[in-house]
């Protein structure tokens, strides 16, 4: 039985390996559809205070709105390092952070919104990340997410289930999680879910 610990440390160590590749492993990808879908960002990100877990090399940096303070954690400081390199590009002033959003360090209730992109594909207790992000969003805050689950067709079901063992050594990331049901577990209330890649990719919205 692996703890807790080590399967967090397990992930942390196989994105830090990947940091140098990832932008260029999701170029085709990140043309093609998800810089469309990460834009959405700007409009729905409420109030003065948001938190963006699993900011990864900071692909949603160029979408932070401009007149909300984000702070942006990752556990891998490979990935960190990255992101710092994009916000001093981009001329942006970010407080990144090491850590990890299954153990937040911030006090409850204090962010308008907290949200993440494919991320609770890879963090090692999904429901536990997402009760994090819900103790720390303020009351009438909202969670974002974009995240790819596991298709609902019973066979693609299947064959995402037999492949997710290979997808998680080469990449670190599952693909046959079932969030929807997370985020309700997590105890979220769920109050927009677009469908953006057949019944794979989603954007969803959620209230404490
Ligand atoms: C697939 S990448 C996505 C990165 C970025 N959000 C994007 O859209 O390009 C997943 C990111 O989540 C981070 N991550 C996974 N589990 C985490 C955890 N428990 N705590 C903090 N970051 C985590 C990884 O280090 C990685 O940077």
């Amino acid at each position: 039985m692996i703890s807790k610990a080590s399967k967090a440390g397990l992930a942390r160590r196989r994105y830090d390996r990947l940091a140098f590749l990832y932008d260029l492993l999701e170029t085709p990808m990140e043309r093609l559809r998800f810089a469309s879908w990460r834009a959405r960002i700007r409009d729905r990100v409420i109030g003065n205070q948001a938190l963006e877990v699993g900011v990864g090399t900071g692909k949603n940096l160029p979408y932070y709105p401009r007149c909300t303070d984000v702070i942006a954690v990752d556990f891998s400081p490979r990935m960190l390092e990255r992101a710092q390199r994009r916000a001093s590009v981009l001329g942006l002033e970010v407080e990144l952070r090491e850590m990890d959003v299954q153990n937040l360090a911030f006090p409850d209730c204090v962010f308008d919104t907290v949200f993440a992109t494919f991320v609770f594909c890879s963090v090692p207790d999904p429901v536990l990340g997402l009760k994090q992000l819900r103790r720390v969003c303020k009351p009438g805050g909202r969670l974002l997410l974009l995240e790819h689950v596991r298709p609902g067709n019973a066979l693609l079901g299947l064959v995402f289930d037999l492949l997710n063992p290979m997808v998680v050594r080469m990449i670190g990331a599952n693909i046959n999680r079932r969030t929807m049901e997370n985020i309700c577990r997590a105890g979220w209330q769920i109050r927009v879910q677009d469908r953006l890649s057949s019944d794979i990719v989603w954007w969803v919205e959620a209230e404490p």
